[in-house]
């Protein structure tokens, strides 16, 4: 990730004019690593080099995650240890300008500063385009702030990502086609924080995925915060689907790989089931939270389906593509959640049986429905479920990671791994897979049998020679 754009300077040390370098930290999901991306191509177009540490920045961007209590309160931990840093830097004649980007500077907006004054910029995840003029706004007075909904397209403002930082970046790459949500499940700050559900037109998306593959990207995911609620316009001004847009995704040349995510059971559509017997590309994982399985619970959390309802999807999408890897996201001690419906959340997980899963505690977060809701769950209970729940996943996960055992699975390799001579890739399943390869695999799908499991990751051995495919298209860097 460093750059060094310096090292080529035939200056002594001492003369050379440092060029600003700029570091960009993510906290939260996949949308705000997109967007950091995003943010470090305005920083790279205003001159700023990519630091590897804090220390090293004279730009230092947090992009912050509001969705539990732990993910906000960390920030402000972090600016207090940044705090410090500028001032040390400071002493020396070294300025420090420092950004609170994200969630939490969507939901909070000046009260940062007023928490941490050492803070220069507070920008939302919708007006983060802006991000030039805010910093030019900066140098003349301190604290701007900027948590517009902005009515102009954020993406058509922002510059292409140079080849040379996706290459960096890696050969799997997020693409945002959707952001926002309107679907307001009672405990749920999204709503809130991204704004209302709106889909980028597919012209945009196929052209951003079409530099991406020319510099090296193999595997893309289609990101949003509801992701098949998808409806962008094509280039005859239709509306058209997830389905359709994963299509045309997959029709990319360089593109080996499709992923979607976060999918919402409700807007599991036909065509997009049917996707996953269709394209080839697409591979067979769907992370398809369902919360509970208490339809008690389901109903106070607005999510408007049935635990039955979870079920018969899983079904269908199973009957498309049998050999489909499932995830899930799980909350926890929801105000009112007794031991029956956590008992019919265990059930429901048992019945489905997910390839690997998160789990949280309820937060109440401030503003929510469900934060002013009776019933209140203890945290030791909390705790206790999280515990059980947890070990069942993970009993879960390692089923289907031992199942894998003498199959063969068509890897593409991302990077080196810990030792020498080993390739690190992701099977079409999600998992980590290491491999005695060589490094010019990198970037190459290839068979690889299974041979052995480990906590998080399988081992295996190559038995199929890579595609050349990727000498035909030039890695650009
Ligand atoms: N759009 C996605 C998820 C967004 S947030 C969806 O519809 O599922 C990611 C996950 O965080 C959620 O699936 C939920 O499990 C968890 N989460 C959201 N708000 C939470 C809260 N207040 N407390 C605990 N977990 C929460
Ligand atoms: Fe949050 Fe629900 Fe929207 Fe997901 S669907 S982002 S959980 S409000
Ligand atoms: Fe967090 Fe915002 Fe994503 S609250 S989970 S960073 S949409």
């Amino acid at each position: 990730m460093s750059e060094t754009p310096l090292l080529d300077d035939p200056r002594p040390a001492a003369q050379r004019a440092r060029a600003p370098r700029a570091f960009v930290k993510s906290f939260g999901c996949q949308m705000n690593v997109y967007d950091s991306q995003r943010m470090a191509d305005l920083a790279a177009v205003e001159g700023y080099g990519e630091a590897a540490t804090a220390e090293d920045a004279d730009l230092i961007v947090l992009n912050t995650c509001h969705i539990r209590e732990r993910a906000s309160e960390k920030i402000y931990s972090e600016l207090g240890k940044l705090r410090e840093l500028k001032d040390k830097r400071g002493k020396v004649g070294r300025r420090t300008t420092i950004v609170v980007a994200g969630c939490v500077a969507q939901a909070e907006g000046a009260e940062i500063l007023r928490r941490q004054p050492a803070v220069d910029i507070v920008v939302g995840p919708q007006s983060y385009h802006r991000l030039p003029q805010l910093l030019r706004a900066a140098e003349a007075r301190s604290g701007v702030v900027d948590t517009d909904f902005p009515a102009e397209d954020k993406f058509a403002h922002l510059p292409p990502s140079a080849p040379a930082a996706v290459a960096r970046r890696g050969v799997a790459a997020f693409v945002t086609v959707q952001e926002g949500c309107d679907k307001f499940c009672s405990f749920c700050v999204v709503p809130y924080t991204r704004g209302a559900e709106a889909s980028r037109p597919v012209e945009s998306i196929v052209a951003e995925i079409g530099r991406l593959t020319k510099a090296g990207v193999r595997e893309v995911v289609l990101i949003g915060q509801n992701v098949n609620a998808y409806h962008g316009l094509d280039a005859a001004e239709e509306r058209v689907g997830l389905a359709a847009l994963i299509a045309r995704a997959a029709a990319v040349p360089g593109v080996r790989r499709v992923r979607y995510a976060t999918s919402h059971p409700n807007d599991m559509t036909d065509d997009l089931i049917a996707a996953h017997a269709s394209v080839e590309a697409l591979a067979p994982y769907l992370h398809l939270p369902v919360q509970s399985g208490s339809d008690r619970i389901l109903l106070s959390m607005n999510r408007r389906h049935l635990a039955s309802d979870y079920l018969a999807i899983v079904d269908r999408v199973r009957q498309a593509r049998p050999d489909i890897a499932l995830s899930s996201d799980f909350i926890v001690g929801y105000p009112g959640e007794s031991d029956a419906d956590f008992a019919a959340t265990l059930a429901l997980v048992r019945a489905v049986g997910f390839a690997s899963s998160y789990a949280f505690k309820f937060s109440a977060r401030p503003g929510t429905p469900a934060a002013e809701m009776a019933g209140q769950v203890d945290d030791t209970v909390k705790a206790e479920r999280l515990a059980e729940l947890q070990a069942l996943l993970e009993h879960q996960k390692q089923t289907f990671n031992r199942a894998c055992v003498g199959r063969r699975l068509e890897v593409l390799f991302e990077k080196p791994g810990r030792h020498d001579g080993q390739a690190i890739g992701r099977s079409p399943y999600q998992q980590a897979v290491f491999a005695e390869a060589p490094l010019s695999l990198t970037g190459a799908v290839a068979q690889v049998e299974i041979v052995d499991v480990r906590p998080n990751s399988l081992h295996g051995r190559v038995v199929s020679p890579a595609s050349q495919e990727q000498d035909l298209i030039s890695r650009a860097g």
